[in-house]
Formats: C-alpha cells, sequence, structure tokens
C-alpha cells in the first residue's frame, strides 16, 4: 500500500480481572504507542484505540476470588489499568470498556448479521454441567487431573502445571469449582463460526498476499493453524457474564469473549468518533484505511485467523498487519501472574514515577528498556541489571550526558545564546556531522514504518553517540584558549567553537524529534531547555538545519535522566523474590522466603473470609528472642532462640537484611508455635516470627505494649 489516507491502530484489551505488568506493556501497548506517535508526528490521520476487556470467564473468577461480583471487579480494574497506562505515556485515542451498551449493541449486531446471512452453524453437544449450582460450565471453572502430567489442579481449558491446553474431556475425575461436585453432561445448543470454510481465503491472504510484510513467527503460527485444519469455533457460551446472544432461543447464553472482545476495536472507535464529532465508519470499512492490530504472541490466532473471517463477513476491512510480540521473560523466567513473578506497572509507577518530582522521566526510562529489548522476533528477557545498565550506560551516559553538554558549552562559551552558523569556516566534519541528522532521520522512518522498533531506537541514540564524539573531536572548550591580546578567543577561534555549538544544538533539537514517538516525556524536556514549542517535534522538522535561530538565549541545563542506584536495583531483586517465594507477605516462614513483599497499599490484600474456627487453629505466642546468629551462606536467615516460657525453640526467619542480631536479642516478638516444623539449610525451624511492613520497606516486629511473660497467648 502507498501512503493510506488514514489509520486505524488497536492494541489488545487487557482483561479488567487484574493489574497487568510490564510484559503485557511491551507486548501489545509500547509498540503501538511508538507507532501512532510516529504517524502524528508526521500528521497523518491515525486513531489509536483500545479498552478493557470486561467479560470471559477470567472476571467472574476473579470475582470469586476476592469475594465480590463481576461488575465489582471491571469498575474496579478499569481505571486503575487506563491511569497506569496514561502514567506510562500510553496515549490511547480512547480507553473503552467492553461492558458499555454501545459495545453490547455493536456486538449484537455483528453476531446476528453473521447469523442471518447464514454465516454460523448451530450445533447440539454434550457439555459439563454442574447440577446444584444448576449451570453449564465454562472450562475454566472445571478442575481435574492433568492426563499429560497428573497434576491434580489442571483446569478444563489448560493445564497450569505443564502447559498443555486441554479440553474438559480430557481431565481425569473432573469437578465443578462452584459445587465441588462431578459434573454431569448435559446436551446444549452453541453457535459456531465455521472456519474450515474460509481456509483458502486465509492461506490466500496471509501466506501469500503477506507473505512479506508479516514477522516470520506470526506467519509461522498462522500456517501451523491453517496446515493443522481449520475447525468450526463455537463463538456462544452457556454463561451469564458477557453479551447477550440476540436471539429468544439462546436464553441464558452469552457470545464467547473472543468473538466480543476484538468487536471492541469497532465500538471503541465508534465512542471516539461520538466524542470527537467524527465519522467512524471509513476506519472500518474504507480500503484506504490501514488497519494495525498489535497484540502478543498467545493472541495470533484470534486477530490473524478469527477475527479477520468474521471482519470479511460482516464486510470490513482486514488488518494490514499484526505485530505480535514473543514473550518478555523476567530474571530467568517466563512472568506470570499466577506465580507472582512480574513487575506490575503500578508497582514501577509507584516506586519510581509517583515518589520522584518529575517522575515521568522515569517512565520513559522503561519505556527505552523495554524497547531496546523488545521480544521482536524471538523471547527476551528484563533483568533490573539491564535496565540500570540501559538508563547508566545509554540514557545517561550517552544521551543526557551529550545534550547536557550542549547547553553547559553553550551557556560557557557563547554567552547562553545559540551561537551563529559561520558557513564560511565550516569543516568537513561539521557537514558530515548534521548529515547524519538527515541519515537517521531516514533509517528510523523505515524501520518504523517495516515494526522494527528496536532497531529505530538504536538509530537514534546512535546519533547521540555521534554528536558526543563530534564535540570530542571539535573540543570547543580547548579552542577557546586560543586567545588573543583582549585574552578572548581570536575570531578564528569563535567561529569554531561557533559552529562546533551551533550544530550541537541543532542536532539536540533533532534528537528531540526523532526520539520523541519512543520517549515522549524527555523530548518534550528538551523542547523546554531548548525553549521551543512541542510544535517542533513534527516529524517534518526532523533533518533540518534551521531549528533554533540564531541569538535565540536557551535555558541553563538540567539533567534529562539521574543515575539508578545499585541499591534500588538490590530492592527491586528483593521484592521481586519476596513476591514469589511467598505470597503471605507479613510471615517470614521458609527458606525461599528472602524477604517480605512490600504491602500494597492501591492493591487490595484482603484475603477470603474464614470462619472463627479456622483462626483458632493457629496458636498465637509472645516470646523473647534470647539468642540470635547469622546463618552460614544465607545472606538472608538468622537463627534464632525464642524463649516461649515453657520451652525455647529454634525458628529460622528471614530478617538478616533487616536487623543485625545482637540487635534483636531481648525483644519480644508474636509467635506461631503450632506449624509443622521446616528445615531451612539443614537448620529444623519450629515456629514463624509474625512481621509488619512500613511503606519504606522496614521490618518491624509484632509485639505487645508493654513486657509480658513468654508464652501469653495472644488472640
Ligand atoms: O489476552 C487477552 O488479554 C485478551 N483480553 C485480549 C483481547 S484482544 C481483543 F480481541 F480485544
Ligand atoms: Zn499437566
Amino acid at each position: 500500500m502507498d501512503q493510506p489516507k488514514r489509520y486505524l491502530v488497536t492494541s489488545a484489551l487487557p482483561y479488567a480481572n487484574g493489574l497487568k505488568h510490564i510484559g503485557h506493556l511491551a507486548g501489545a501497548y509500547l509498540p503501538a504507542d511508538i507507532y501512532v506517535r510516529y504517524l502524528k508526528a508526521q500528521k497523518r490521520d491515525v486513531v489509536f484505540v483500545c479498552g478493557s476487556d470486561e467479560h470471559g470467564t477470567a472476571i467472574p473468577i476473579q470475582a470469586t476470588k476476592e469475594g465480590t461480583t463481576a461488575r465489582a471487579i471491571i469498575d474496579k480494574y478499569h481505571p486503575i489499568m487506563e491511569q497506569n497506562f496514561r502514567d506510562l505515556g500510553i496515549a490511547f485515542d480512547i480507553y473503552h470498556r467492553t461492558s458499555e451498551p454501545l459495545h453490547h449493541e455493536t456486538a449484537q449486531e455483528f453476531f446476528t448479521k453473521l447469523n442471518d446471512a447464514g454465516e454460523l452453524e448451530i450445533k447440539e453437544s454434550e457439555q459439563f454441567f454442574d447440577e446444584q449450582a444448576n449451570t453449564f460450565l465454562a472450562d475454566r471453572y472445571i478442575k481435574g487431573t492433568c492426563p499429560n502430567c497428573s497434576f491434580p489442579g489442571a483446569y478444563g481449558d489448560q493445564c497450569e502445571n505443564c502447559g498443555k491446553s486441554l479440553s474438559p474431556d480430557e481431565l481425569i475425575n473432573p469437578v465443578s469449582t462452584l459445587s465441588g461436585n462431578a459434573p454431569v453432561k448435559k446436551n446444549t445448543k452453541h453457535w459456531y463460526l465455521p472456519l474450515n470454510r474460509h481456509e483458502e481465503f486465509l492461506r490466500n491472504w496471509i501466506l501469500k498476499d503477506h507473505a512479506n510484510d508479516w514477522r516470520p513467527t506470526v506467519l509461522g503460527q498462522c500456517k501451523s493453524w491453517i496446515d493443522g485444519g481449520l475447525q468450526p469455533r463455537a463463538v456462544t457460551r452457556d454463561l451469564d457474564w458477557g453479551v447477550k446472544v440476540p436471539l429468544k432461543e439462546a436464553e441464558g447464553k452469552v457470545l464467547y469473549v473472543w468473538f466480543d472482545a476484538p468487536i471492541g476495536y469497532i465500538s471503541a472507535t465508534k465512542q471516539w468518533a461520538l466524542n470527537n464529532e467524527k465519522d467512524w465508519r471509513p476506519y472500518w470499512e474504507d480500503k484506504d484505511t490501514k488497519l494495525v492490530h498489535f497484540i502478543g504472541k498467545d493472541n495470533i490466532v484470534f486477530h490473524c485467523l478469527i477475527f479477520p473471517v468474521m471482519l470479511k463477513l460482516h464486510g470490513n476491512i482486514l488488518p494490514d498487519n499484526v505485530p505480535s510480540n514473543e514473550f518478555m521473560n523476567l530474571e530467568g523466567d517466563k512472568m506470570s501472574t499466577s506465580r507472582n513473578w512480574k513487575i506490575e506497572m503500578q508497582d514501577y509507577i509507584d516506586d519510581f514515577i509517583n515518589k520522584e518530582n518529575g517522575g515521568s522521566q522515569m517512565a520513559d526510562v522503561l519505556r527505552y528498556y523495554l524497547t531496546s529489548i523488545a521480544p521482536e522476533t524471538k523471547d527476551s528477557e528484563f533483568t533490573w541489571q539491564g535496565f540500570q545498565d540501559a538508563n547508566n550506560n545509554e540514557l545517561v551516559s550517552i544521551f543526557g550526558n551529550y545534550v547536557n553538554r550542549c547547553l553547559v558549552l553553550m551557556h560557557k562559551l557563547c554567552k547562553g545564546k545559540v551561537p551563529p552558523l559561520h558557513t564560511e569556516s565550516l569543516t568537513d566534519l561539521d557537514k558530515e556531522t548534521f548529515a547524519e541528522a538527515q541519515r537517521t532521520k531516514e533509517k528510523v522512518e523505515a524501520l518504523l514504518e517495516q515494526y522494527k522498533f528496536r532497531d529505530a531506537l538504536f538509530e537514534v541514540i546512535n546519533l547521540a553517540r555521534t554528536g558526543n564524539q563530534y564535540m570530542q573531536k571539535k573540543e570547543p572548550w580547548i579552542v577557546a584558549k586560543q586567545t588573543g591580546d583582549n585574552g578572548l578567543p581570536t575570531a578564528e577561534a569563535q567561529a569554531s567553537i561557533d559552529n562546533t555549538l551551533h550544530i550541537c544544538l541543532q542536532l539536540c533539537a533533532n534528537l528531540a524529534i526523532l526520539i520523541n514517538p519512543f520517549l515522549p516525556f524527555t523530548a518534550r524536556k528538551i523542547c523546554y531547555l531548548l525553549k521551543v514549542v512541542d510544535k517542533m517535534l513534527d516529524w517534518e522538522n526532523a533533518g533540518k538545519i534551521k531549528l533554533l535561530s540564531t541569538g535565540y538565549s536557551l535555558r541553563a541545563p538540567e539533567l534529562l535522566f539521574r543515575k539508578i542506584e545499585d541499591s534500588e536495583i538490590a530492592y527491586q531483586l528483593e521484592k521481586l523474590k519476596a513476591a514469589v517465594s511467598n505470597r503471605e507477605p507479613l510471615i517470614v516462614n521458609e527458606e525461599k522466603t528472602t524477604a517480605v513483599e512490600p504491602v500494597q497499599e492501591t492493591k487490595s490484600d484482603v484475603k477470603p473470609e474464614i470462619v472463627f474456627d479456622d483462626f483458632a487453629k493457629v496458636d498465637l505466642k509472645v516470646g523473647k528472642i534470647v539468642a540470635a546468629e547469622k546463618v552460614e551462606k544465607a545472606d538472608k536467615l538468622l537463627k534464632l532462640s525464642v524463649d516461649l516460657g515453657f520451652e525455647t525453640r529454634t525458628i529460622v526467619s528471614g530478617i538478616a537484611l533487616h536487623f543485625k542480631p545482637e540487635e534483636i536479642v531481648g525483644k519480644q516478638v508474636t509467635v506461631v508455635t503450632n506449624l509443622a516444623p521446616r528445615k531451612m539449610r539443614g537448620i529444623e525451624s519450629n515456629g514463624m516470627i509474625l512481621m509488619a511492613e512500613d511503606t519504606n520497606g522496614k521490618l518491624h516486629f509484632i509485639n505487645p505494649e508493654t513486657d509480658i511473660n513468654p508464652g501469653a497467648g495472644v488472640s
């Protein structure tokens, strides 16, 4: 396609069932945002839509976990997710919700049109039914033993132990998670999208027409689905949470979440159009629109096979590309919400953005690192060390340092003003350096058009590197020493200084334009320092040498990025390990538990309700630490002797990073005394010490107000 008339860019709608992590951010949101910012800087007509996916079993399941309703869950998570994206600079034109009536109408109309046209098939089949709960069971509501690995807690759609996709029929001894009873089989009717009818279309459209422009990983997955034989896919479910199937005979049925969710892109566009007095139709109906879906690799089949078939049947345009990312691992392991091996966007925002004045720069630091390791062609890995290195060695030392040096020297050697350009004395190096800005612009453009964000970012940083080298070669601070009788630089020397700094400053302005799609907060900060309006960031200005006027005074330098300290990285690593090893954050009882997980004030940590008898089983007593020593080869463990009145116990506790042994001897503590013993580093631990954590991450013992005899009961 030559330049299209307009663009519609979508990011996968995240489920509103919990906070999202930076792996999600890197997969479907950040690259889309970079692409859109680039298109917008080019003044192209582009709409960027996203929103919360508020249906599917994920929502009621989370509601059960939190002891609340599905509605309460989506109302809780939707606004947080929206704000998280905003804080990280993801600038959707609309962040919609699939619970909105407009979406329900849109999805129902879609279904009706396909059904009326005879494009859906109805089939009866036997499905699992819970007689006590009087409901059919979605796959997620059935648990049993995995036929593959014998894990006893496998779900009806997948075993989370071995990762195998399952159907409920394959489970050994299936039980309903609603009642705990064995489900029965009952006949039910569902509507299916017969993908098999569209095999030829898909084969041609994907594997031929897009053989050269879609990512090989995406093509590979599509090919294996198509070659494996396409089957009809059910588009309805027996469930009471979702978009009702708009047919009388389908009482109690909703559209399958994967049928309604992508239609969410259309309803979001409609809402955007309403908000902005625009027409939504061309974005979905005019062939001159370029539709691009940004997703993670687990969504490929839906966006490349199923939704396109739905779009074709409904008379809409098809996606031009579906840039899907592979997975981003974290510190050597797969990111996982269920195992707590993740960095939530909210956590990053709390730790790095909200804590600092002007913390938005820290949003850019995350954007930078995630883009520099984007899993575009294969899985990649986030490490906190890599994050620190990227910041300290690239953003601070190359990019930030360059801009800072330019401003410092300009103030020192050019009276705080943009110096003139003496064209007659330009050297080859001057000309060559500036030509590099033009070349970088072209390279970045070409790479972004091909969704190669990682390489594009590298080119921009390389331009800053070129700027540093240029300055190093020209050494204006040395040239300034060539003084005349008046003690000032000679005319020749001043001309050289002027040219160097003029070019350096124009290069700074260029860097702001080129970095803007990636690091929007930084680009604006550079505009502020250069005293230019944000309009300068229009892409057409890149590669120009006259962005800053001669004689114009600029602001005093301010650092663009700060160094990240080792202690900050150590804290994050500690936090990660604590979260995964112990999801009961205030109790330290396992060897794996190296510290406690910080209490998240913004999140609900309230556990499900228990009855008094549950609580009464726990034996809590006041104890007194009578001896404490470090455990050899275990940085985080202390071996404590705790006097419980009736006996003295050995308890191993993961608090060594917080307390020195000598400072806790004599302290009163609360002890869980009837926990089964556990061996840690060969030492048997007979109990647990309760701890609380303050907002700074410091641990405190839970102890009585006044001294009490060891052994006193706590209730
Ligand atoms: O995988 C997910 O998180 C889905 N909620 C993505 C939906 S994308 C689109 F179809 F809306
Ligand atoms: Zn398994």
